[in-house]
């Protein structure tokens, strides 16, 4: 079982560069099959996610070359569009995006009911909505696949019921060759959607966004080969911004962009916490007097509040001088590193705020989630203090790594497995920011 040990207490100081973003990289790699040319990824990260869609590419058959300078070069003109192995699929929810670039290419698809965080039930009812409405069919026939296939994609109109982060990319794939023009409303805004529209740009497609919320995709033939470079990662600037302010540090984060994380920068001003947006990154750290303020946060789809930020926003209001509320509005099951935090002394409670229409208000299905709590009311400041904890899942992990380097004495951290998923060495990158973490591979080796 692999771990961390991290002694904490020490500020985390110094500059530490941001990574290639993981979910833009993911959907790159399902892009380069809609053409037969060579398609460089640069500035693609290194983790677990990204090496799990690699060996989808090559099962498929492609040629995937992964330098040692975080450029992946694909080549899909050998592809055979076999089934995608339910192992393979299922580590993943980025796999399902392969429905959309397979058909379009070559009209059929089998792709594994996707996998993902635990962090609830993740359907892709309205990917599949989506599809069927530009002529595709799609079945699923209880076997853990989604069987696709496709004469012509037609072109026409689609309306998403609710956000979809995925399946907004996943049909903008599907729609590059289809006839006429396909239209998608209430269409994600995410700034990686837009980055994977710069990428099938670049290679040709003909993909705009027209209006708020929505997107014009006007069919093309053909697509040609590109080479681009995948967005900086803000979720991962957010991590280490939090890591730097609660364990009283100062982190300059290079790469970090404005534009990306502007409800995240308001909101630390809310809490009173300043920031430096420099030259080519922003500095994160508490000045001498500033102390943390309560805040209310609502997570939602963007530009509101990332419901990425939410774990490591929480983590931060434990300093914060009064009671905070955090309210998960995109996912129904986001609190599980809650109690693990508990067990380093914060003083958080879960509860349901009233809200008019929770059908409307909440991003996935109600029947998903109402039988969960969706908010967390954290009392502050709380002092925390080493433990031994869990992790189940990617942001929620490293949230707890950054409340373990905050809290004194040393703690225990299992499930590292999920951080490997999205951060790239991440405990190399800490430690050279002071950070005293490290890596067993063996319960015995603590
Ligand atoms: C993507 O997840 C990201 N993952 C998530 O990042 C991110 O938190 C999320 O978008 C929001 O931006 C990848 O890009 C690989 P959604 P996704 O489709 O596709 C429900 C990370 O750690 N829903 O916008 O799951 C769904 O269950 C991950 O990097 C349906 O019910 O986001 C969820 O509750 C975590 N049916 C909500 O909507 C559907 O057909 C948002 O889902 C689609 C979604």
């Amino acid at each position: 079982m692999k771990a961390f040990v991290i002694s904490g207490g020490n500020p985390l100081k110094g500059e530490v560069e941001v990574s290639g973003a993981k979910n833009v990289a993911l959907k790159a790699i399902a892009a380069a099959f809609l053409t037969e040319d060579e398609v460089e990824i640069k500035n693609a990260p290194f983790i677990d996610d990204v090496m799990a869609m690699v060996e989808i590419a090559r099962k498929l058959g492609a040629d995937v070359e992964v330098k040692k300078d975080h450029r992946i070069i694909i080549n899909s003109t050998k592809v055979r569009p076999v089934k995608i192995p339910l192992g393979m699929g299922a580590k993943l929810r980025a796999s399902s995006v392969f429905l959309g670039s397979l058909v379009s290419r070559y009209k059929k698809a089998v792709v594994p009911n996707p996998g993902g965080c635990r962090i609830g039930a993740r359907p892709i009812d309205r990917h599949i909505d989506g599809l069927r409405k530009i002529g595709i069919d799609v079945y699923y026939n209880g076997d853990g696949y989604f069987r696709a296939k496709a004469d012509i994609i037609k072109g026409g109109e689609f309306r998403f019921e609710k956000n979809t982060h995925t399946g907004t990319e996943t049909l903008i794939l599907a729609s590059v060759f289809c006839r006429g023009k396909v239209i998608l409303e209430n269409a994600a805004e995410e700034p990686e959607v837009d980055d994977l529209i710069r990428l099938v740009n670049l290679m040709g497609a003909k993909v705009k966004r027209t209006k708020a919320r929505t997107i014009e995709i006007v069919g093309v033939d053909k697509l040609h080969g590109t080479s681009f470079e995948v967005m900086p990662d803000r979720n991962e600037v957010v991590t280490m911004a939090v890591g730097a302010i609660v364990t009283n540090g100062r982190v300059f984060v290079k790469g970090a962009r404005e534009k990306d994380l502007k409800i995240f920068l308001r909101s630390l001003n809310r809490a009173g916490v300043g920031y430096e947006i420099k030259e080519k990154g922003i500095e994160f750290g508490k000045k001498e007097k500033e102390s943390v303020k309560p805040t209310k946060v609502t997570t939602n789809c963007h530009p509101g509040f990332m419901t990425d930020w939410q774990a490591p926003w929480t983590l931060l209001m434990t300093e914060a001088d009064g009671e905070s509320i955090v309210h998960e509005a995109v996912y129904e099951k986001r609190f599980s590193y809650v109690e693990e935090l508990a067990k380093m002394g914060a003083k958080i409670s879960l509860f349901n705020p009233k809200v008019e229409n929770p059908k409307e208000f909440y991003n996935f299905n109600w029947e998903d989630g109402e039988k969960y709590y969706h908010a967390a009311k954290v009392f502050g400041p709380t002092k925390l203090h080493n433990a031994v904890v869990e992790i189940s899942d990617l942001r929620a992990g490293a949230t707890l790594v950054l409340a373990a380097l905050a809290a004194k004495g040393t703690s225990y951290l299992t499930g590292i497995e999920h951080i490997d998923r999205g951060y790239e060495d991440f405990e190399k990158r800490l430690r050279k920011l002071g950070a005293k973490i490290r890596r067993i591979d063996k319960e015995g080796e603590l």
